[in-house]
């Protein structure tokens, strides 16, 4: 019997070629992932203090349509239903993350029962179900308390301290979780929160300065290799990893210019993050076109580079890109790709990225375990008058990724899990709630959750390869 898979296509998009299940080791994690301010909710509750996202949700014109957390998902009081509906799926991960500000309101300071409380019975209540959660630490919601806490440089990330509270914070964590999560990540897409939120200024904290966010890249950094120490000193036996986001950059024409632009926009975007992680340093090339002094310190890049057991890629895009003398760094434009299809984010598709991705973080980086944290996308769904929501470009895009993952695989890369961002619609930061990327759909006037055919497709592909992998 062959190994492809294919179920009788029960929408109107053209089926995509069957995908090659064999190529799936037995074991694999079949996951969704979620992060805590975009789901959670109840961000007053049980002695939450606020994080930089509830700061700028809540500024005039940061975030589409005035959206902000306050409710998101109502996960907070909604998570047995939650856990039932990842059953549904069929999954046996979850990827999620925990809110700095319910664990330590002040950043550092006193410890918060009740907010450990609820990630404690979270735990316990998804190992009951069979489902493995895999914890990211931090989802871009720093405690306010150390944005507004401006020591040598302006607060938040721009301050050594605060990697040494997010190291504190973890200790915290992986002390009440630690008997029984083995999958931890330190931080989510230090990429987001150092570019996006200090230099083009479109996520929390909101900044346009690029020596903040050239000091808040290092910290975070930094952070991420204090946490690994804690994580080690406190979970004998944890698997531990950082996830971050990348795009292939093709350059836009064979001009030099086009060449040397798509050099910077790597290194901004893909080398930046995994060179110093890998035990390469901060890449030259990008330390003098930001011409920044790094904060670093003797040892430090020890730090950056610990051993790690696993690293998670979140793929959503490729990037093309042509010189731009007079923009903003890297000093290169993306152009479009018009012969490539695009999601509801205007985001090109392109699942050939996420198989080179794989590939070069395991030819290129030696990385030795490999998941996809996150992938996923937007398009604005409808419901049926049947109740139903139908999503064939979202179904397309889930397997076009699987596909590029099994070809990755059979090439050889190490990958043992895929986490489809997302279980739920839920609050996409600056674009709230307009863009859904849910497995299952959520009506935010009543909560009701409602699994989407894609969904649907997903369970039916988690299915399959059980009972083929069994
Ligand atoms: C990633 C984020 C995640 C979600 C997806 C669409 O950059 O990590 O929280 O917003 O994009």
């Amino acid at each position: 019997m062959s190994d492809a898979y294919s179920v009788p296509h029960p929408l109107t998009h053209p089926a995509t070629t069957p995908l090659d299940l064999g190529a799936f080791p037995a074991g694999f994690a079949w996951g969704t992932a979620t992060s805590a301010y975009q789901i959670e909710g109840a961000v007053a509750e049980d002695g939450r203090a606020p994080s930089i996202w509830d700061t700028f949700a809540h500024t005039p014109r940061a975030v589409d349509n005035g959206d902000h957390g306050d409710t998101a998902c109502d996960h907070y009081h909604r998570w047995p239903t939650d856990i039932a509906l990842m059953k549904e799926l069929g999954t046996d991960a979850y990827r999620m993350s925990i809110a700095w500000p319910r664990v330590l309101p002040g950043g550092d300071g006193p410890v918060n029962a009740a907010g450990l409380d609820f990630y404690d019975r979270l735990v316990d209540a998804l190992l009951d179900a069979g489902i493995s959660p895999s914890v990211t630490l931090y989802h871009w919601d720093l405690p306010q308390a150390l944005q507004d806490r401006a020591g040598e440089s302006r607060g938040g990330w721009t301050e050594r301290a605060t990697a040494e509270h997010f190291a504190h914070y973890t200790s915290v964590v992986a002390a009440r979780l630690g008997d029984r999560v083995r999958d931890w990540a330190t931080l989510n897409e230090p990429l987001c929160s150092a570019w996006i939120g200090h230099l083009e200024g479109r996520m929390a904290p909101g900044w346009t300065d690029l020596p903040a966010a050239v000091r808040a890249s290092y910290h975070l950094l930094l952070g991420h290799g204090l946490a690994v120490q804690a994580l080690r000193a406190a979970v004998p036996g944890a698997r531990i990893g950082l996830v971050t986001n990348h795009s292939t950059i093709e350059p836009a024409t064979t001009r030099p210019e086009d060449l040397a632009a798509a050099v910077r926009a790597d290194g901004h975007t893909n080398r930046w993050w995994l060179d110093p992680v890998y035990g390469r340093g901060f890449p030259d090339d990008m330390r003098e076109l930001y011409g920044v002094e790094l904060p670093d310190r003797s040892g430090d890049a020890e730090v950056i580079a610990a051993p790690l057991d696993w690293h998670g890629l979140n793929y959503y895009f490729p990037v093309t890109v042509a010189d731009d003398p007079a923009g903003p760094v890297p000093y290169a434009r993306e152009v479009p790709r018009p012969e490539l299809p695009r999601t509801g984010m205007d985001w090109p598709v392109d699942a050939g990225g996420l198989e080179a991705l794989l590939l070069r973080l395991t030819e290129e980086y030696g990385v030795r375990r490999l998941y996809v944290t996150e992938n996923g996308s937007s398009f604005p769904d409808t419901t049926g008058p049947d109740g139903r929501v139908d999503d064939p470009e979202r179904t397309a895009y889930l397997e076009q990724h699987l596909s590029a993952c099994a070809r990755a695989l059979r090439k050889g890369a190490p990958l043992a899990g895929y986490y489809a961002w997302s279980l739920l619609d839920n609050f996409e930061w600056a674009y709230g709630y307009d863009k859904r990327f849910g497995l299952v759909h959520v009506d935010y006037a009543t909560q009701r959750r409602t699994v989407k055919a894609s969904g649907r497709r997903y369970a039916d592909i988690i299915r399959a390869h059980r009972s083929q992998a069994r």
